[in-house]
């Protein structure tokens, strides 16, 4: 599975995508033994992750019509939230991809959302912290992800939401309950 996968990628995502997605494995694989996490599971997770960020963005916009994921009365479409419950179709229906962690690693990686698992956070981080991402402030990120999971996940999310406002772009809900999540639990461990 993991060998057609790849193929199919480089003919369905352009080339810089298809090579940040190899990174994105090697990191999340990395966190993966760091966490005890399956590693089978982490590198489908992370194969398919943007396999939906198809080089033209009109086949995101008509797969997903085709999906049912989409308003078919509603424009613009933000493309960029699209690409991820979009890749679980195509898990779903190319792959026969099953396993519920996995799949929802792949809906949520932009995102994130409440009560993450422990491989919905580690194709969170891998996406976020590859080594071709820099930024600042990266490098504290990139540490905490191996030392503390959760920590990097509230950094990593606090600073995509202060982005975000910055850019004056959206913010998902999913992002806020996220953080709001991680912040909660960590009151009541400190209780
Ligand atoms: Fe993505
Ligand atoms: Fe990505």
């Amino acid at each position: 599975m993991i060998e057609k996968i790849k193929k199919d990628l480089l003919i369905n995502i352009s080339k810089d995508r298809y090579l940040h997605t190899l990174r994105v494995v090697d990191t999340c694989k990395k966190l993966a033994i760091n966490h005890n996490m399956d590693l089978e599971k982490t590198t489908i997770s992370a194969l398919l992750h943007d396999s939906a960020k198809f080089i033209k963005k009109e086949r995101v916009v008509d797969l997903a019509k085709e999906f049912g994921l989409l308003d078919k009365s509603k424009k613009p479409y933000n493309t960029e939230l699209l690409h991820g419950p979009l890749a679980v179709k195509i898990a779903i229906s190319k792959y026969d991809v099953v396993d519920k962690d996995i799949l929802n690693a792949i809906k949520y990686h932009t995102t994130g959302r409440r009560n993450m698992s422990l491989l919905e956070k580690i194709i969170f981080m891998g996406d976020y912290i590859e080594p071709h991402r820099n930024f600042e402030g990266i490098q504290i990120i990139r540490n905490l992800a191996f030392e503390d999971l959760d920590k990097s996940l509230l950094l990593a999310l606090d600073t995509n939401i202060k982005f975000l406002i910055e850019s004056k772009k959206t913010i998902s809900i999913d992002s806020i309950d996220a953080r709001n999540y991680l912040i909660e639990e960590n009151l009541k461990k400190r209780r």
